[in-house]
């Protein structure tokens, strides 16, 4: 399928696709879709605000192994299933950069007095029908990447 190109928060061109690793086969950043218990599982990102947990594949792991650190090091969470959904490429001021999107099961939160660059969990029991002008929330939050993932993932896994 087409990947389907629109525009994200901050004007950027962004690509989406879900299929099997479309625009990298090794990229460098991994977003992952979570769930605890029925709940959508976020994290507090101290400037950014709530969003799902990521972040950037480190030397010597590969996607699957940073996105199940990333959910750990920002939420405690302990990955019991993580899925591959789709790849997005974002053409920004910085350069290109290419993220996996999981989803991803947790079936263990273990609570710390520190997280890695973040405040820790937050749970959702429904997540807003819209994202838009709500401060507390990511800019990752508020483009299609998110809507059509979610979208996918209901089709899929819920
Ligand atoms: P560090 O993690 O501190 O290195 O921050 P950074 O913002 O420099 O790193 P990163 O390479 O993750 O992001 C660079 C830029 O790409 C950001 O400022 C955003 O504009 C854009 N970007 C990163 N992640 C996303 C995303 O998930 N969605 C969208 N639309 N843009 C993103």
């Amino acid at each position: 399928m087409e990947p389907i190109t629109f525009k994200d928060y901050y004007d950027n061109t962004v690509k989406l696709s879900f299929d099997d690793h479309p625009f990298s086969a090794e990229p460098k950043h991994v977003w992952v879709l979570c769930r605890f218990r029925g709940q959508w599982l976020l994290t507090e990102h101290p400037r950014r605000g709530i969003e799902f947990p990521g972040g950037k594949v480190e030397p010597g792991e590969n996607a699957e192994q940073a996105a199940v650190r990333e959910v750990f090091e920002e939420t405690g969470g302990h990955v019991s299933s993580l899925h591959y959904l789709g790849q997005y490429k974002v053409d920004g001021k910085g350069g290109i950069i290419i993220k996996n999107i999981y989803y991803a099961t947790v079936d263990k939160l273990l609570l710390k007095d520190r997280y890695y660059e973040t405040n820790g969990p937050v749970f959702f029991e429904e997540l807003p029908e819209s994202f838009e002008g709500q401060q507390k929330f990511s800019f990752m939050m508020k483009d299609q990447v998110l809507i059509q993932s979610l979208q996918h993932t209901k089709e899929r896994f819920l």
